[in-house]
């Protein structure tokens, strides 16, 4: 697997529902770049669902009680819904738009008609394509996480993208100070505000780095804080994020916590950093096998081996056989890395020309989505920007 020029697309979330639920929920299950959540099954009761579209399925377009069924899943998830039913489908126009459907559909069809109306229904209600989430993790501390999700995120910004980073790394994160960021509130202040988290609130709990230009949600400032921000507060915080940022990248902490879970829910990229090690490789074998346990897709999981080089190290080839996967990306061990560290300024500011600033560049092109003014989008207006200065 390389993972050049390989973009998956954003992952969705699903809210299925209705009493045919069941005959669509294998096809949707078995879909690239959907989570289906069945209506019911997730143990909040009546508590708000994060989820993108709501799928409700009847089993004829007769069946009675579907808007009492959109009223109950508006208040639970306030998504899109779009109405399926099988059978003849007489009156399911008139039903679907006297219940605020935003799509309706007969049923059977083929997956592909059902995963269009899906991603359609989903840039409707955001009026935009959804931004990329980007999650870099390793089950081993030390190995670059931070020094990776910086790097990423400060290159995205300068390559026009709006970017939002995420310390996800809730005990010890450290991403505020590896870019010289006095946050005026973080992630722990956001969850225990009152109301609900949308892109206006968010807005109001990030900081921007006058650097970079990126936006920082910061972890919190002690580890007992960490206890304040629960999955559905992340679930919220993250869906908000991705309908105003373009790049969503989140640095993590090296367990699979509450935290990290709520993340590979709305992540499109998992970045699953390695380091040249034997411990390093016993622990990302294992995390991989609990990624693959957690029902997270492979073809989303790109390993990033990070100090490739380093003196005694194991070389591409020995990785790769280890962890029986190919390697995505390679970032090789420099010396830059811990000097541009120290100043609070990320390599590909600092040291641009270095092989370590030069290899993340080469990631973030592959990973990012292409930027306004990315030279390659519209090179005349970088050019007219940058005389302006
Ligand atoms: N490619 C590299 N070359 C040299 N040193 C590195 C490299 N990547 C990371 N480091 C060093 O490792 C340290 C730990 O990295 P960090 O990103 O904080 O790890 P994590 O977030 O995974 O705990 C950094 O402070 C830096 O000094
Ligand atoms: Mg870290």
């Amino acid at each position: 697997m390389t993972n050049n020029g390989h973009n998956p697309t954003t992952n969705l979330r699903v809210l299925l529902s209705g009493p045919a639920a069941d005959a669509v929920a294998g096809t949707l299950e078995h879909a690239p770049a959907i989570t289906v959540i069945h209506a019911g099954s997730t143990g909040n009761g009546d508590l708000p669902i994060s989820a993108d579209v709501a799928f409700h399925v009847l089993e004829s377009s007769s069946t009675p009680g579907v808007a009492e069924a959109a009223a109950h899943l508006r208040e639970l998830a306030g998504a899109p819904l779009i109405l399926a039913a099988y059978g003849e489908p007489n009156g399911i126009v008139e039903t679907g738009l006297a219940v605020g459907a935003v799509d309706v559909l007969v049923l059977p069809q083929p997956a592909e008609t059902l995963l269009f109306a899906i991603r359609k229904a989903a840039k409707t209600a955001t009026g935009s394509e959804l931004g990329k989430v980007l999650t870099v993790f390793s089950p081993k501390g030390g190995s670059g996480k931070t020094v990776l999700a910086t790097n990423l995120a400060t290159a995205a910004a300068r390559s026009g993208v709006k970017t939002l980073l995420v310390d996800l790394d809730l005990q010890f994160g450290d991403s505020a100070l590896s870019l010289a960021v006095t946050p005026r509130a973080t992630i722990s202040d956001l969850a225990t505000s009152s109301g609900t988290v949308d892109a206006e609130k968010l807005g109001a709990f990030v900081s921007t780095d006058p650097k970079t230009g990126l936006d920082l949600l910061a972890a919190p400032r002690r580890p007992e804080e960490a206890e304040v921000v629960g999955q559905n507060e992340l679930a919220a915080v993250l869906a908000a994020a991705r309908s105003a940022y373009g790049a969503i990248i989140i640095d993590t902490g090296p367990l699979f916590d509450g935290a990290m879970l709520a993340a590979l829910d709305y992540t499109d990229e998992l970045l699953l950093i390695c380091n040249p090690e034997v411990t390093s490789l016993k622990n990302v074998r294992i995390g991989l096998e609990t990624i693959d346990r957690l029902g997270f897709a492979r073809d989303r999981v790109s390993l990033v081996v990070n100090r490739l080089g380093a003196r005694g190290g194991v070389d591409r080839s020995d990785i790769e056989q280890a962890l029986d996967t190919k390697v995505a990306y390679e970032l090789p061990d420099d010396s830059v890395v811990p000097a541009s560290v120290n100043r609070a300024l990320p390599a590909v500011i600092s040291d641009e020309g270095s092989s370590f600033a030069r290899a993340v560049t080469a990631l973030a092109q592959a990973v990012l989505p292409r930027g306004r003014t990315s030279q390659q989008a519209a090179p005349q207006r970088r050019f007219i920007l940058r005389g302006r200065r």
